[in-house]
Parts: C-alpha cells; structure tokens; sequence
C-alpha cells in the first residue's frame, strides 16, 4: 500500500502500530477494482482519487482516534467518502459536482460492501458545509477535517514541488541546445 501524503508512516511497515491496524480497516476495500481503478483519475494537482482517497482515510483514522470516534469506521469511510468515477473537471454532472457526488459515492459503496450509518453519514456529509445536513457523528466528523486537510496538502505539495522542479530546470540549464 502507498504512504499517506504528509505523513512518515509507511503503510506496508508491519513494525508500526498505526500502519498495521490501519491495514487491517481497509485492505479489503484496497482490493476491489472499483477502488484501485481511483488511480485512473485526478482528484486535486497531480494527485490521483486513489492516494487523494487513501490520504483522507488514513488521516480520517487518525483524527478519529483522538476525538473518540470509531476508528474503523472512520477509515473505511474515509477510503470510499469519494468513490466516484467521472473527472469532475470536464464532465457533466445533474447537479454542481460538490453536491452530486458524495451521493455518488455512498450509492456506489453501498453496492460493494456493508456499511454503518456512521459510515453512510460520513461518506454522504463529508463535503460540508457544501452539503445540507450537519454531519452526525464523530466519524462524519473526522472524514470531513481529513478531506479539507488533504485537499489542502496535496494542492500545496504539488504545487510546491512542481514549482520546485521548474527552478531547479531553470538553475541547472547550462546554456548548450
Ligand atoms: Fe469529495
Ligand atoms: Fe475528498
């Protein structure tokens, strides 16, 4: 499995904790073709749905621990909250993407495995405020901090690095064609 963005757990050290009992929330779904075809797509600058998806899961887990939610629940959520399979750049959607898709989600992760009602919530709400409805339980919670600080992240380290690789180009160019 991939590294959560930002953080310094790899997720396949069978050594650490965090990483173990992660696994042990998601690797089912990790397994299911409509979660690893996530890859497919670009979620925020240069990051796929699929890390974008393991990033909120991952720190959806963590936030859920500290705030007394369920931890499982938490990260399984977080892995589904945007199983969606469309770019929502340039395609269509019935109502503004922000709105549609979480219902998307949920509909699509409901066909694939059992899901709580905090889980259902979490996926469904994890877009608020952009979404009517506050979210309900500490699972909610915790995915919808875990997407906003993600989206943040990832914009701003690709950002960062795409920036960083055009002025190294810059500085090491040595004048020859
Ligand atoms: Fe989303
Ligand atoms: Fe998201």
């Amino acid at each position: 499995m991939q590294k959560a963005l930002g953080s310094r757990v790899h997720l396949d050290d069978a050594t650490n904790k965090y990483a173990v009992e992660f696994n042990s929330y998601v690797s089912d779904l990790m397994e299911l073709d409509e979660v690893k075809s996530l890859d497919n797509y670009e979620q925020h600058f240069r990051t796929s749905r699929l890390q974008h998806s393991i990033n909120v899961a991952y720190y959806s887990y963590r936030i859920g621990n500290v705030i007394g939610a369920n931890p499982r629940s938490s990260a399984r959520a977080g892995m589904l909250h945007d199983l969606f399979h469309y770019d929502w750049h340039t395609d269509e959607t019935p109502e503004p993407h922000a709105f549609y898709h979480p219902k998307v989600a949920l509909e699509n992760a409901k066909s694939l495995v059992d899901l709580s009602a905090h889980e259902e919530d979490a996926i469904l709400k994890h877009m608020w405020p952009l979404y009517w409805g506050i979210p309900k339980y500490k699972e909610s919670i915790a995915v919808t901090l875990a997407d906003k600080y993600c989206a943040a992240m990832e914009v701003c380290y690709q950002w960062g690095t795409f920036f960083a690789n055009k002025v190294q180009n810059i500085f090491a160019f040595n004048g020859s064609n």
